[in-house]
């Protein structure tokens, strides 16, 4: 069987999703768990954007072995330093580089001929392998290039030492019959194709973004991107999980191999989203809630008597296990920490002591303790901020009945030491405790959006907030959890704020650096 290259880029081009702004402790979380699931490589970031994206892409390189870590780079010189000084700690460091090649792009955008941009090519793909020995070269808006003109300027990239050409179909415009047959031209007419892999990289403006991967793999191609639950930009990337188990199922009919971990797509998926606050669509094929619930009666019957009658993947596939209950208020010690380990965390004595009394905490209050609740309490825990100068939570309290409005009481404890309490009201009971947080905090906010869901199933159920505001101008997404939804709520504003106030403070930081 033919193996292709698995290339995420969940942190880079799905961290451009509108509203979504992982710091550097997510971001390393995420690239632990993607090594996990396989990828064989993974794009950290983009170093020349800002001081924190370099060093989130630093940190990233320096502790991912078994993924070969890689940053994206405009094709100017300033850029390939900024990722030579972000990667050159990595085990392998990879660039990638990228310039626009079609009419539109080159005319509006880049404004430069295309003999300008072959240049510009030819010029930065040599400076790029000064000091990196792997390459890739991205034909930005490759599909809606001219064919020759694309087939001569990868000719003209693998022969200045691009040793992977990428060619996306950037605004999501492909059918999957013009795509595949794209990959099947640049195979048949550039001469050193053969010394170069080909690359495919779909967005799903049009929904296609599966169907035209799947057909680029059939015509050739020897790699494809896409992030996890396919977020990016616009409608998003292609999602890996989805390409990887239709790649998996059909075997028969692809013939193709990855490096990929099944079982670590439904951890992968719930941790993307936990971090970037996007909630996965419940229908979503592979990782929605829905994606094994038999709801008719039919189709119940068939799956007791035969699963194989309307399921052809399983959840265990994907690491979805049915037997979720764990532990319970009894469970010591051990137990808690055994249970940890087997679910992948490292935890140190001091965080796991930590996450065990949350644990026993949430056992007095919930009957039975799921993995979902378990996995929230260590998540959690691993990225729990050490940086105490920011602002706490210390209660919240809500009085209300239908008749008047909800009167909201909070007292939070500020980044300077301070405890301050709020009472106000409001017309429901979550916008008065936003009014009363609202007093708390230094600066001005405007919440845009705002949603709780349950993790997990049952009455008493753990709560998520997600919160996106703006503090003083800057727009960030904020999360949390806890028994009860005002709880979450309130502290979700305050991660909102705190986030904010930690960037700042780490721009500056790194600006005087
Ligand atoms: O979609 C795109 O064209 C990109 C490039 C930067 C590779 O993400
Ligand atoms: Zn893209």
């Amino acid at each position: 069987m033919r193996k292709i290259d698995i290339f995420d880029t969940t942190l880079r081009d799905g961290e451009q999703s509108a509203g979504v702004n992982l710091n550097t402790a997510e971001k390393l979380e995420i690239a632990k768990q993607l090594e996990r699931f396989g990828v064989d490589v993974m794009e950290a970031g983009f170093p020349a954007a800002s001081p924190g994206d370099l060093d989130a892409v630093r940190k990233i390189a320096s502790s991912i072995k078994d993924s070969s870590v890689t940053g994206l780079a405009r094709s100017v010189k300033s850029d390939i330093d900024h990722a030579w000084e972000a990667l050159k700690v990595a085990e392998c460091p990879r660039l990638h580089v990228f310039i626009a090649t079609s009419p539109i792009h080159m005319t509006y955008k880049l404004k430069q001929t295309p003999e300008q941009v072959v240049q510009t090519t030819i010029e930065t793909i040599k400076y790029a392998k000064q000091f990196f020995p792997i390459v890739q070269w991205s034909a930005e808006d490759a599909f809606r290039s001219d064919r020759d003109f694309l087939a001569q300027i990868v000719e003209q990239a693998i022969k200045a030492g691009a040793s992977v050409i990428n060619i996306p179909d950037t605004v999501g415009y492909a059918t999957p019959q013009e795509y595949g047959a794209l990959f099947k031209y640049l195979k048949e007419n550039v001469p050193n194709i053969g010394e170069a892999k080909l690359s495919a990289h779909c967005h799903n403006d049009l929904g296609m973004a599966v169907a035209n991967t799947l057909a680029a793999i059939q015509n050739g191609a020897d790699q494809i991107e896409g992030t996890i639950n396919g977020i990016g930009e616009r409608a998003g990337n292609v999602a890996l999980e989805e390409v990887g188990v239709a790649l998996y199922t059909r075997k028969d009919f692809y013939e193709i191999e990855t490096n990929l971990t099944l079982n670590e797509i439904k951890r992968t998926s719930q941790l993307v989203s936990k971090l970037t606050g996007m909630a996965v669509q419940a229908n979503k094929a592979v990782v929605g809630k829905n994606a094994f619930a038999h709801e008719s009666g039919i189709h119940q019957d068939g799956v007791l008597k035969e699963p194989t009658t309307y399921e052809i993947i399983t959840p265990e596939l994907i690491g979805e296990t049915s037997n979720n209950l764990v532990l319970g208020k009894h469970s010591g010690r051990h137990a808690f920490q055994d249970r940890a380990i087997s679910m992948g965390f490292e935890l140190d004595s001091e965080s796991l002591n930590h996450a065990f009394i949350q644990f026993k905490k949430l056992a007095d209050r919930k009957k039975e303790i799921t993995t979902e609740d378990l996995w929230t309490i260590l998540t959690n825990e691993q990225l729990k901020d050490s940086d105490t100068s920011v602002y706490e939570l210390e209660t919240v309290g809500v009085q209300y009945t239908s008749a008047q409005d909800p009167l909201a009481t909070v007292i939070v404890k500020t980044p300077a030491g301070n405890i301050v309490e709020e009472t106000t009201s409001g017309a429901g009971s979550v916008e008065a405790i936003f009014n009363a947080l609202e007093k708390t905090v230094e600066g001005e906010v405007h919440v845009l959006d705002y949603r709780v869901s349950s993790i997990g199933k049952g009455r008493d159920a753990l709560a998520e907030a997600v919160i996106n505001l703006t503090f003083n101008g800057e727009d960030l997404v904020g999360r949390d959890s806890a028994q009860d939804v005002l709880e979450a709520s309130a502290k979700a504003y305050l991660n909102a704020v705190n986030r904010i106030l930690l960037q700042s403070q780490m721009k500056q930081l790194l600006v005087t650096v």
